[in-house]
């Protein structure tokens, strides 16, 4: 049986996708590409803004025909779009099978199962955050994480692991907090022993997930542990050699955790802390919970704590009753901080947000997208000055795999059906600093999944590029490579 999946959204969303296949793998699915030959086609589905719900829907609509000449496929909608649109789907797409939540995805085998053997529909979603109690809306949010797949992963070097789920921040513009469910962190005993189970198959760096995964908080017998606490045992894991974190909230960013990120060599020297706008008119709309003066106060903090730290942040321009003023505070905010880059969004209204029920949605859509083409170039002005100041510096990069440039260009090969390159040819390879900077430069397929020391001779907004540092060894030059 051939399964085809199609992953939009969060780092959340990708591991759901391979937490996904991999249960299907056990059932004897295969993954391809190619959605004409599948038999299962799922859509693992993200609700943030309009935009994404949109390509879903015309994703669906493009299936239409398919399903008719093979009723037998199975056609399925995970994630935050389902939980949020639940029936709603099978009423625009009557073709859809199976709708299936975020908190229900280990269910999903069982249910194409179903499907396949009696027909009909089948939707599993969580209760929404009005109808129980907590403790009854927690437990229908349960995230599964025991399975992993290697091959979905971004490389197989490299893993996401999962720490909180759900979130209880409510920002008036976000649908997160109902389609995710409520705050839960998981046990941290569980999160190592994922952690280890990963070196173990090869795994060198991890990427821990949560909406706000500063916040983490988890009691176990008489332990409390917190954020800081959980990185200092990570970092005892012997074939672990780097850890990140996203995505982290202004507010619970202590120092017990800028601590942690100095002093332990395998964290990453990169945080996450989206500020969203510079006027604190539209946090207070935003019920983002913090003033900009206090944001300021976060960032020289980390800047204080944490010496070269790289900080990107996300930005929402034109939310409700934005005006020209806002948006210039927002500006002078992106010139004074430096973030390494930022994530820049125009508001989305999303039904059944405090936002939607609250403000009207009034900046018009041509603000919008030029504010948003504004703040994008400043910060790109921005990003491309903090990139040149690594020129003749050498930085440690973990070497992920062919740049784009590289991978276009073997699959033009490989249409030309030329011999497959050797294993020990020199190709363009791209990789990450520990500040989580992107560099392009040369080796060899071999070299992927290695730690190198290359040092920058050039770079943009977006990329540093350079060369494999070579070491003087006895009387001859040679390279690591
Ligand atoms: N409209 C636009 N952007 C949004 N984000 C979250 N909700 C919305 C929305 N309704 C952005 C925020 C968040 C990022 C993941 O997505 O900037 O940090
Ligand atoms: Fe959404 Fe705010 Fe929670 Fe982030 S912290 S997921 S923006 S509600």
């Amino acid at each position: 049986m051939k399964l085809y999946i199609e992953t939009v959204g969060c780092q959340m969303n990708m591991l759901d996708s391979e937490l996904v296949v991999a249960s299907l793998r056990k059932d004897g699915y295969e993954l391809t590409a190619d959605v004409g030959e599948a038999d299962t086609i799922l859509f693992n589905t993200c609700s943030v803004r309009q935009h994404a719900e949109d390509k879903i829907y015309s994703a669906l609509g493009r299936l239409k025909n398919a399903k008719r000449q093979h009723p037998d496929k199975v056609i399925g909608v995970l994630g935050c779009m389902a939980q949020k649109d639940q029936g709603l789907i099978f009423k625009r797409a009557p073709y859809v099978d199976l709708i299936v939540g975020p908190g229900q995805l280990h269910q999903v085998p069982e249910l194409v199962r179903e499907i396949r053997e009696r027909g009909g529909q089948r939707m599993e979603v969580s209760l929404g955050r009005k109808d129980g109690s907590r403790h009854e809306i927690e437990r229908s949010h349960e995230s599964f994480d025991p399975l992993r797949d290697p091959t979905m992963r971004p490389t197989p070097f490299q893993a996401y692991v999962r720490i909180m789920i759900g979130c209880d921040k409510f920002c008036t513009y976000c649908i997160v907090p109902s389609v995710r469910g409520p705050e839960q962190s998981r046990r941290a005993s569980h999160i190592l022993a994922e952690a280890r189970q990963l070196a173990g198959e090869g795994c060198r760096e991890i990427t821990l997930l949560g909406q706000t995964v500063n916040s983490y908080r988890h009691r176990e017998g008489d332990r409390t542990w917190r954020m800081s606490d959980l990185l200092a045992a990570l970092h005892e894991i012997d074939d672990l050699e780097r850890i990140k974190f996203v995505t982290n909230y202004p507010k619970d960013m202590t120092n017990d955790l800028l601590a942690a990120v100095r002093d332990l060599p395998k964290v990453s020297k990169y945080l996450h802390v989206p500020v969203q706008s510079g006027s604190n008119a539209v946090l207070r709309r935003m019920k983002r919970g913090y003033t900009v003066e206090e944001y300021r106060e976060v960032l020289a903090r980390m800047r204080e704590w944490i010496p070269g730290v790289a900080v990107t942040s996300d930005f929402i321009v034109g939310f409700c009753g934005e005006t020209d003023d806002d948006f210039q505070q927002t500006m002078d905010l992106v010139r004074e901080s430096r973030f390494k880059n930022s994530f820049i969004f125009k508001y989305s209204e999303r039904p059944g947000t405090k936002g939607a029920e609250l403000y009207a949605d009034d900046v018009p859509d041509d603000v919008k997208r030029r504010r948003n083409n504004e703040l994008l170039e400043l910060q790109n002005q921005i990003s491309d000055e903090e990139n040149h100041a690594f020129l003749g510096r050498e930085v440690m990069v973990l070497v992920e795999g062919p740049s784009k440039a590289a991978e276009k260009h073997g699959a033009a090969q490989r249409a030309e059906s030329s011999p497959s390159p050797a294993f020990s040819e020199q190709l363009q390879l791209t990789g990450r600093t520990h500040c989580d900077r992107i560099v392009v430069f040369t080796g060899n397929r071999r070299q992927i999944g290695q730690f190198l020391p290359v040092v920058i001779y050039d770079a943009n907004a977006h990329t540093l590029f350079g060369e494999v540092v070579t070491q003087h060894v006895g009387p001859e030059l040679f390279t690591l490579s």
